[in-house]
């Protein structure tokens, strides 16, 4: 397996109910590097380009009002197999149904308030990363 990095967020939700440190201790426990980490509060408009990808679907401005509601944690991770691994330790999208010691499924509430993102692919991943961060925060 290749090292590899992956984009995370500590979504407004866990920030608000003060699960940062819990979330942060299971990424070390799951074996991570943090390449690196900001605390930010993003715009509607800013949390719209982050999730262009789903500009078209229903729930698009929910989950832009949601994003932009608080402060949100940006982490970079590095690992091998970082992405896959990184949407393992997260859990499947809605709490309900994601796995027994995944973070959704331990911490989440609901499939809008689930805790995390993850990358899902090599392509988002490099674009989600170039998104937050600067060549000079990622050496
Ligand atoms: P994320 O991008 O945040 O890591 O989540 P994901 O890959 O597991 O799920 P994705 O399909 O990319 O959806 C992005 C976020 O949109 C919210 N969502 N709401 N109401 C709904 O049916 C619905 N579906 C998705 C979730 O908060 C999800 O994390
Ligand atoms: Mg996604």
């Amino acid at each position: 397996m290749a090292l590899e990095r992956t984009f995370a967020i500590i979504k407004p939700d866990a920030v608000g109910r003060g699960l940062t440190g819990e979330i942060l201790s299971r990424i070390h426990k799951a074996g991570f590097a943090i390449v690196a980490i900001k605390s930010m509060r993003l715009t509607k408009e800013e949390a719209g380009g982050f999730y262009a990808v789903h500009k078209a679907r229903p729930f698009f401005g929910e989950l832009t009002d949601f994003m932009s509601s608080g402060k949100i944690v940006a982490l970079v991770l590095e690992g091998e197999g970082a992405i896959a691994k990184w949407r393992d330790t997260m859990g499947a999208t809605d709490p309900a149904k994601a796995a027994p010691g995944t973070i959704r499924r331990d911490l989440g509430t609901s499939i809008g308030s689930n805790c995390t993102h993850g990358s899902d692919a090599p392509d988002t991943a490099a674009f989600e990363i170039g998104y937050f961060f600067a060549g000079l925060d990622l050496i």
